[in-house]
């Protein structure tokens, strides 16, 4: 189709309407659910205009299902209520995070089944436990008429407005599928978009917007968006959808898809352009469910959205029906759940925590609480900004989150469990441990204590960061034992650990004589090193392992990246400006550059190697001269390519020049080059020299 043609009499205009929502609709399954776009997005865009011009020409065709009605309702004063045809059951959950959780369901499946040891594993699939709310869609004759909340089960709400607006779900089903067809799954929201929109929502927020609020994960958002009453705010929210069961059917026509497991189910959904997890698998007896759950739960934190625990469901629908229900929960089904990684806890106290470069962290001490698999009794509240924003205070019920290895963090406070009287955190303005004063410098979120290694917080923090495995690595001096040497004022700097004796050490609390030697030996082991290690040891800030490599790749010697201006560190590849001042910095501090002395004096080792070779630049030492115009390149562009390969543009020519340059109408310049036997180049010519080309 490449014209739109304005007068189409209302049959042809019907012809194609009924084309585009086919076009537009196999698009949208493409992008939104294979995740395979299949047009660009400006052609989806032009395609969804036309259709749009056509129904406003033409509104007699607007019908539900049309990919122009996904947002356009109007807002709500309330949900009506919808009795479900087929009542949405809840799943009976296993709340043992061991592999016995799975295990004893196969084992009732297996007595209910009366099963003996004999017979064969019983056929599972196991899909993930998603974290959204449950919905029941509703399709007649193939379109999308309603999709309702599971509310208690029997009676849940009509929100079918918001949730036309979710890419997923597809509005229209092939032309195969029963008359009456209702998919129940799982609406959800993905991290990454709940992050997004969590970011949104704060930029408003700062802007000045009423009654604005960010998220505290990602079920929460979702199940905002689903009961917001104005569907264009909805719209707004990014959601997705997971299907994993059914509920009223009428019989499959004739020669239609028919189903005799879950699992042929799923995939029956997945063909009809429902979103099916990929996770989800067929899983033989109860070895298999364990290694489901330890796999899944490995997976967890890379899944992309979040998930509570896995569901293991009897594959069979003979089974399935034999096996009944009890109450409201199916006994073919069982939820297993994973360790919660958000518990709620109460805070103790916030205490100020004093790092390697002296940045203040606020940290709330908690009460023990079992979380993502731990007990946690710290969280970070990351910096002042964040604490305020949290608005954190003594004696708060919080939310802390624990998820994989990342640090315990506050997500947020429970207001109406709050204690009268109490007080906003304030961030000290001096430093807890050395009582320096700590700064916070504009556009930075952080404070620091400007003691810098007079403060013994950072003294520690820095001889832990030099001992530590990924630098020189002294096996055995762990923190207790710093902290004994520092606060004892036994070693004040880091050559001090070179110069510990036998006896010193022996004199401390718990430490046999035998431990003592130990860290002599690891001490002096530690002194043959290597240069990436021992750069990376000193605690430069923005120095990580990666730069100290290419650091000393780059210069190969201490001396040279000591002596190296800030021009010269940006020579190395990956360093930029931030890095490259921090570098000048320490190494302009006089008593940084005497660490250095007494630690290579101490015995601290390492090879040194030659600069990395430097691929000379292609015109270094050449001078050029430009006369006439040049065909395609002004004179200033000219001029500055050749300053970037290296090379430099004099006014006048003399025996000097290496090059001119000669474009049309070149004059004297030109004759004088030839008068002085000087090579002359014409455009192309310049290109190839600056290429590495020789002419
Ligand atoms: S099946 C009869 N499968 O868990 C079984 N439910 O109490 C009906 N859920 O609110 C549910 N992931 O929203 C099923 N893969 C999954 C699920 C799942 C999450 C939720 C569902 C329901 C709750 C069950």
């Amino acid at each position: 189709m490449l014209t739109q043609d304005l007068f189409a009499t209302p049959p042809d205009a019907a012809a194609r309407v009924a084309e585009l929502r086919q076009t537009l609709h196999e698009h949208a399954h493409r992008y939104y659910v294979l995740d395979e776009p299949s047009l660009p997005d400006a052609e989806y865009d032009r395609l969804f205009q036309e259709l749009q011009a056509l129904e406003t020409r033409h509104p007699e065709l607007i019908t539900p299902d049309s990919p122009t009605q996904r947002v356009g309702g109007k807002a709500l004063d309330q949900f009506a209520a919808v009795r479900h045809a087929v009542p949405m059951l809840s799943i009976r959950t296993e709340t043992d995070t061991q592999a016995s959780g799975a295990e004893n369901f196969d084992a009732r499946i297996r007595r209910e089944l009366e099963l003996t040891e004999g017979d064969a594993p019983v056929t599972y699939v196991a899909e993930p436990k998603f974290d959204g709310l449950a919905m029941n869609l509703r399709y007649e004759q193939g379109v999308l008429v309603q999709a309702a909340t599971r509310g208690d089960g029997e009676t849940g709400e009509d929100v079918t407005q918001n949730i036309r607006t979710i890419g997923q779900i597809p509005l229209r089903l092939p032309p195969d599928v029963p008359a009456v067809l209702e998919v129940r799954g799982e609406v959800y929201m993905r991290r990454d978009d709940f992050e997004a929109l969590n970011e949104r929502q704060r930029q408003k927020i700062a802007a000045g917007a009423k009654g604005e609020k960010t998220f505290v994960n990602p079920r929460n958002a979702a199940a905002g968006a689903v009961r917001q009453l104005d569907p264009a705010i909805a719209a707004q929210r990014p959601l997705s959808f997971f299907a994993y069961g059914l509920g009223e059917i009428t019989p499959v026509p004739d020669g239609g898809p028919e189903f005799a497991t879950h699992y042929e189910l799923l995939q029956t959904l997945k063909h009809w352009g429902f979103p099916v997890s990929a996770h989800v698998k067929r899983a033989c007896g109860a070895i298999e469910l364990v290694a489901y759950y330890e796999t899944i739960g490995q997976q967890r934190d890379g899944l992309g959205f979040d998930i509570d625990g896995v569901v293991y469901k009897v594959d069979s629908l003979a089974l399935q029906r034999r096996l009944g229900f009890v109450t409201r929960e199916p006994r073919w089904a069982v939820a297993h759940k994973f360790p919660a990684q958000e518990m709620l806890t109460t805070v103790l106290a916030i205490d100020v925590q004093v790092g390697r470069t002296g940045k203040l962290t606020p940290v709330a001490k908690l009460a023990p609480v079992f979380v993502g698999g731990v007990t946690v009794t710290n969280a970070t509240l990351h910096n002042e900004d964040e604490a305020r924003r949290k608005d954190v205070r003594l004696g708060d019920t919080v939310v802390v989150r624990r998820a994989g290895d990342v640090i315990p963090e506050v997500v947020s406070v429970l207001p109406d469990k709050r204690q009268p009287g109490t007080e906003p955190f304030t961030m000290p303005h001096t430093c807890p441990v050395c009582g320096s004063a700590a700064i916070r410098e504009e556009g930075e979120a952080d404070y620091r204590c400007t003691g810098g290694l007079f403060c013994s917080a950072q003294r520690k923090q820095a001889i832990l960061h030099f001992a530590q495995r990924r630098a020189v690595e002294v096996e055995g001096l762990g923190d207790k034992l710093v902290d004994q040497l520092v606060d004892g004022g036994i070693i004040h700097t880091l050559p001090d650990l070179y110069r510990l004796g036998l006896t010193a050490l022996a004199n401390l609390d718990r430490m046999a004589d035998k431990s003592a030697q130990n860290l002599l030996d690891a001490l002096q082991k530690s002194k043959q090193t290597t240069l990436p290690r021992f750069l990376f040891g000193l605690g430069i800030r923005h120095v990580g392992e990666a730069t100290a490599k290419a650091l000393a790749r780059h210069f190969g010697q201490l001396d040279a990246i000591m002596a190296a201006t800030e021009e010269q560190l940006l020579e190395v590849a990956d360093i930029g400006p931030i890095v490259a001042q921090s570098l000048r910095t320490f190494f302009d501090q006089p008593h940084n550059r005497e660490v250095v002395e007494q630690l290579r004096a101490c015995g601290v080792t390492w090879e040194e190697g030659p600069p990395l070779e430097r691929a000379p630049t292609p015109l270094s030492g050449k001078t050029f001269v430009l006369t006439g115009t040049l065909p395609t390149l002004e004179r200033e562009q000219a001029k500055a390519l050749i300053e970037a390969a290296g090379g430099k543009v004099a006014g006048s020519v003399s025996k000097k020049t290496s090059f001119v340059v000669a474009g049309a109408e070149a004059g004297s310049k030109l004759a004088k080059a030839l008068e002085l036997g000087v090579a002359v180049l014409d455009e192309a010519g310049l290109h190839a020299m600056l290429q590495g080309v020789d002419e």
